[in-house]
């Protein structure tokens, strides 16, 4: 009987021992069961293993016979597993967009930019959203220089005025992203696609709606709003 209850006892301390001796914890890694289930043998996109034959201290189980760690690629060369990009590749950001690099001054290769949000009812809807959203504080709902904010401003643009109608969207672009004047930059609130659309809505919509208008100075250029969306 008290040896059974010793041998129990025993038993129980080695159980708990050897459970202890598995858990993960501080510097010790634990013991893993199939290890390889867990950790994918990940390309070194920097330091390749030439040797196709080399074991390391593990076992392998590649079944073209390559040691466990053989990654390189025979066919880049170096035996990359990562190539450098293309000379002169430039990164687009999350939204796919080429980084906008025009300093603040640079209006003129501003005004060139087209847009690339293709316009359609859904775009204007959400242009006219972050029109209000962002613009109509100071340049009033109808865009005619009369919101609140801009009343305390002073001196906010009318974009419905005669020198502002035939301002190209790149220009008007431009100013959202980096500010102009007495006008803040907002390219850091809003995103490129969002302030894209924000311009379909004040060519398309706002501008649309005011008189094209003739200059009569000896300068004369005929400035027409842009024909609305169908
Ligand atoms: C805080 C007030 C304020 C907000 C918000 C604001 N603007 Fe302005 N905006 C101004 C002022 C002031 C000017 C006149 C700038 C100057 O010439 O000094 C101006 C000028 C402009 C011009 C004319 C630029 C030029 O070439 O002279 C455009 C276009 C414009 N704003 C569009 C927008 C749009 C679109 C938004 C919304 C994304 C916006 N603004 C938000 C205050 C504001």
């Amino acid at each position: 009987m008290k040896i059974a209850k010793t041998l129990s006892v025993l038993g129980l301390a080695l159980a708990g021992i050897s459970f202890v001796g598995c858990r993960a914890g501080g510097e010790n890694p634990g013991l893993e069961y199939a290890p390889q289930m867990y950790h994918s043998i990940a390309y070194e996109p920097l330091s390749q293993i030439t040797d196709e034959e080399n074991q390391g201290d593990v076992i392998s189980n590649r079944e073209d016979g390559r040691g466990e760690f053989f990654n390189s690629n025979i066919n880049n060369p170096h035996r990359m597993n990562m190539r450098e990009p293309v000379a002169n590749t430039v990164p687009r950001n999350k939204e796919g967009y080429l980084p906008y690099r025009l300093k603040a001054f640079e209006l003129e290769p501003a005004a060139l930019i087209k847009n690339p949000v293709v316009s359609n009812e859904a775009v204007l809807a959400e242009g006219e959203k972050l029109y209000l959203q962002y613009c109509s504080t100071c340049h009033g709902k109808g865009g005619e220089g009369d919101g609140l904010a801009g009343a305390v401003i002073g001196g906010v643009a009318n974009l419905k005025g005669g020198a502002y109608i035939g301002l190209p969207e790149g220009h008007i672009f431009h100013v959202i992203t980096k500010g102009k004047g007495r006008m803040g930059a907002h390219g850091s609130q809003i995103t490129p696609e969002s302030r894209w659309k924000i311009v379909h809505y004040v060519k398309q919509v706002i501008q649309a709606a005011a008189a094209p208008v003739v200059a009569t100075d000896s300068t004369a250029v005929v400035v027409q709003a842009e024909t609305p969306a169908k």
